[in-house]
């Protein structure tokens, strides 16, 4: 792999992501990594990430110079450049002056491999104090800016090479060209790391790991589950059963999207449980949104272990493995590269008792989020599926503020089928992050309708743009949608009178009202 190492800014996922971009496979691993068990993993490449540092703060993380005799390509990034730069007997100074946001590049001589046939001027996006004055012996400078001479260097030779600039960013239109040249013409790695390529290596890892043993693979109707679960299928087939729990706080039409579409893609083998009462059933009188939560777990979990255990007595033999789909990022912040002590389970299984032993199968493992869609669109998954925006485990529960009832669950199921409806048919699916429709079950508001008074509920709807879902802002809806959204919902929905727009970002608020 091409290993890029974290001095600790946000950026090192984003650079890891960038080099798969081009195709070439890599991961993150920590700025303590010793360079002895960096080297034995034999990486392609190495690329140090900026880091929020100034080399000369007090414990600011170095490179240790050990790294530049081991041969391997190396690659420096803002802080990455500066810590490179001192470990090569360059000069980095501490100027006073900050270049911060959007800065003019200047490409000199013919640029070099990095920078050759580049627009001589372009933009691309800073964000350092210090300043690298003097390339270490060999480098050639190739580009510097007003305020930094030495804003990109090379050694072709000894493959290094440098560059004060974040090219991760989209603010520098040109820096994903000169990372694909840093690997593919400086580094010389050949660009493997293809869709075909993960779809093929993933499945004969799972065919190798599980062999004629069966598995077991909870759906939830997300895009993790059901592309997890689609390449267990295609390796294993038969092997494989899937298993999805109707909790009856599902929004319309999703069930039979699981029932229907992803069986048609996959030819999965699946087993639905119809768990509607049950789950409604343990929610009665229940108003706290944690205590909703709890509820909703213990109640999944029993339900898949006596699914498990139907599965297990129904005498085709015992079920060895477990299907999750955690992704790369998660493996990453639990700190955990390669190891496999570290696993943040899925919410929706972990907790699962002990006597049913199940070992993981995380085909996802590697995967960052848009790996894993066109992984889905390359098996053969519809769009539905593989862009579905998120939708939180307890459903609609947490999205009925108030106790749940099956009444209330069949008002917001309707309101919430509209309101995606109109934003589907506006074309804004992929525009907005995801779309809650809240039901105020405990409010009632006075309307008029016709000749009469109606004494009815709210439901806010809540349209929000957002990367990750850790921040978020309200998107700004054109108003002839909203006014759509709200027509057809008092229309068409005999308990709701009123609809309102929430227009809180994250933080202070929280994505979901509960
Ligand atoms: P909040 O409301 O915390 O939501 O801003 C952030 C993201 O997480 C989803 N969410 C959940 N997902 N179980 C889940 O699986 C939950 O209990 C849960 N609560 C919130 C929410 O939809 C948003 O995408």
């Amino acid at each position: 792999p091409v290993l890029v190492i974290d001095y600790g800014a946000q950026y090192a996922q984003l650079i890891a992501r960038r080099v798969r971009e081009a195709q070439v496979y890599s991961e993150v691993v920590p700025f303590d990594t010793p360079v002895s068990e960096i080297v034995a993993r034999d990486p392609a490449a190495i690329v140090l990430s900026g880091g929020p540092s100034s080399v000369y703060a007090d414990g600011a993380p170095q490179v240790d110079p050990e790294l530049f005799r081991s041969g391997v390509p190396v690659f420096g990034i803002c802080y990455g450049f500066q810590a490179m730069t001192s470990a090569l007997g360059g000069t980095v100074e501490h100027t006073g002056t900050r270049e911060y946001g959007r800065t003019d590049l200047t490409v000199s001589g013919d640029g070099g491999r990095l920078h050759n046939e580049l627009p001589g001027h372009h933009p691309v996006w800073m964000s350092h104090g210090d300043s690298v004055s003097k390339a270490p012996e060999g480098f050639a400078v190739t580009a510097g800016t007003a305020d930094t001479p030495v804003a990109a260097y090379e050694d072709v030779d000894r493959r290094l090479a440098g560059v004060q600039y974040h090219p991760e960013v989209a603010h520098s239109p040109h820096g994903q060209e000169v990372l694909r040249r840093f690997l593919h013409e400086i580094a010389g790695v050949r660009p493997r790391w293809t869709t075909s390529s993960i779809v093929d290596e993933t499945v004969q890892a799972i065919r190798d790991r599980v062999g004629d043993r069966r598995a077991i693979c909870a759906l939830s109707g997300g895009v993790d589950s059901a592309v997890a679960a689609a390449l267990v299928q295609r390796a294993i087939g038969d092997q494989l059963t899937c298993v999805f729990v109707d909790h009856g706080l599902l929004r319309a039409g999703e069930r039979a999207q699981v029932e229907r579409d992803f069986v048609a893609a996959t030819g999965v083998n699946l087993v639905t449980v119809d768990a509607t009462e049950q789950f409604v059933g343990a929610l009665e009188g229940v108003a706290d949104p944690e205590e909703k939560r709890k509820i909703i777990g213990r109640e999944f979990i029993r339900t898949f272990e006596r699914t498990a255990r139907d599965l297990v007595n129904r005498g085709d033999g015992d079920v060895d493995f477990l299907v999750q789909g955690t992704l790369y990022p998660d493996v990453v912040e639990s700190g955990g590269g390669s190891g496999a002590a570290n696993i943040k389970s899925h919410h929706n299984v972990g907790g699962l008792p002990d006597d049913l032993q199940f070992s993981l199968v995380e085909p996802l493992r590697a995967l960052f989020k848009d790996e894993v869609r066109r992984v889905g669109l390359e098996l053969g998954l519809p769009e539905t599926i593989v862009y579905r925006q998120p939708f939180p485990g307890p459903g609609l529960a947490i999205r009925i503020i108030g106790a749940v009832t099956a009444d209330r669950l069949e008002t917001l199921r309707a309101a919430d089928a509209i309101a995606r409806e109109e934003l589907g048919a506006a074309g804004l699916d992929r525009e907005i992050w995801q779309c809650p429709v809240v039901l105020l079950a405990d409010v009632r508001s006075v309307g008029v309708q016709g000749d009469g008074r109606t004494y009815g509920h709210p439901v806010v709807l809540r349209p929000v743009s957002s990367e990750d879902a850790m921040t978020a802002d309200w998107t700004r809806l054109p108003y002839d949608v909203l006014e759509r959204i709200s027509t057809r919902i008092t229309n068409e929905v005999s308990e709701v009178n009123r609809v309102t727009l929430d227009v809180t970002s994250k933080p202070p608020g929280t994505i979901e009202w509960e």
